[in-house]
């Protein structure tokens, strides 16, 4: 056979062959028995030692052509497998963004925080500034100045915590931040504050006690200050807080630093004030305590009480989320229990 004739019949039968190819391990198969040092194209120039210089050029460009020829098929079918090949893995990789995500557990704000933060945001538009007062407390002014002095009686329910004998203490209430703003307040003038924070009380911890707990104190001092100014300013709260049927009205009660002074009731949110296990079937619920400022504290905190007048009032911020979003033990907010984290999540009160 002719160098030729050889080319032309290597050439028809890779046109055969590659025909049948559809992978690209076949083809680095097909490559090598066509273009590989021991291949058919390689082959043409074997017996070149023996040639005269003549047919040596002609064998030399023959298989030039043929190698060259012979390369660019292979490569086109490679390309074209290639491509295929990508195709195929887009294809079978590709991400379905329609599916639903793994779901990711987001935190939300501790709902006692929250509560704290609606009274204080409505009691800020209403002119109160928010004040703090340590935790630890004097003596003097958890209870002295409050009208409470060594011996009284009503100081039983709240002796509690001291850390030094009997003039410190961690306080058992808000209410010496009262003491704390009045006396400085220097020039003063009226007051409009609430102060949300921490207290402390020997409690038999139960469902609805525990010796640590919050309470949100409220302090307003001006002139002719009357139990109506206190009685408007509590229905705003009770009704933000709980909705805008809320009733809101006062039991006759006592605390020292005020007089008179009374209970927080307001109507049943669950029942409406017909009676239910929520009210205990009085279709009111006590949420605070409060009353118009005593003479002896305003006097005590150099606020002539002839001239001064002003109501307080404190809610047990805990009292008030577990009756808004149900909560029916007080224990729950300090256990970190991971088991009442559903009753924590509550998106819907961001
Ligand atoms: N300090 C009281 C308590 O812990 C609550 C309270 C009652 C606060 C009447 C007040 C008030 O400001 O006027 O039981």
């Amino acid at each position: 056979m002719s160098i030729l004739e050889q080319a032309e019949s290597i050439k028809k039968e890779l046109n055969e062959e590659i025909t049948s190819i559809d992978n690209l391990n076949d083809l680095a198969n097909l490559k090598v028995k066509y273009l590989g040092k021991k291949g058919l194209v390689t082959s043409l120039t074997r017996d070149m030692a023996t040639l005269s210089i003549e047919e040596k050029k002609e064998v030399g460009r023959i298989s030039n052509e043929v190698k060259k020829e012979v390369t660019s098929i292979i490569e086109e079918l490679e390309k074209n497998l290639l491509e295929k090949e990508l195709e195929k893995k887009l294809a079978s990789e590709k991400i379905d963004i329609t599916l639903p995500s793994t779901k990711v557990n987001v935190g939300s704000a501790n709902i006692l925080e929250k509560l704290v933060e609606e009274v204080e945001e409505l009691l800020v538009s209403m002119g109160y500034d928010v004040v703090e007062g340590p935790e630890l407390e004097k003596d003097l002014y958890n209870f002295e100045l409050l009208n409470l002095p060594k011996g009284h009686p009503a100081r039983d329910a709240q002796d509690t915590f001291y850390t030094d004998g009997d003039t410190l203490l961690l306080r058992s209430q808000t209410s010496p931040v009262q003491i704390r703003t009045m006396l400085a307040n220097t020039e003063k003038t009226p007051i409009r504050m609430i102060c949300p924070g921490k207290t402390y009380r020997r409690d038999d911890d139960d469902a609805t006690h525990s010796h640590q707990f919050t309470q949100i104190e409220g302090l307003l001092v001006d002139k002719n200050v009357s139990l109506a100014d206190l009685k408007g300013t509590f229905d705003v709260i009770a009704k933000k807080l709980f909705g805008n049927d809320r009733e809101t009205r006062f039991r006759p009660s006592f605390y020292p630093f005020t007089e008179p002074s009374v209970e927080l009731d307001i109507s049943c949110f669950n029942c409406g004030g017909k009676g239910c296990n929520i009210c205990k079937g009085t279709g009111w619920i006590t949420v605070g305590g409060a009353g118009i400022v005593h003479h002896n504290v305003l006097d005590n905190c150099g606020y002539d009480s002839n001239v001064w007048s002003g109501f307080a009032f404190g809610f047990g911020a805990e009292r008030l989320a577990m009756l808004k979003y149900g909560i029916t033990d007080i224990r729950t907010f300090y256990t970190n229990d991971l088991r009442n984290k559903e009753t924590f999540d509550r998106k819907d009160a961001e």
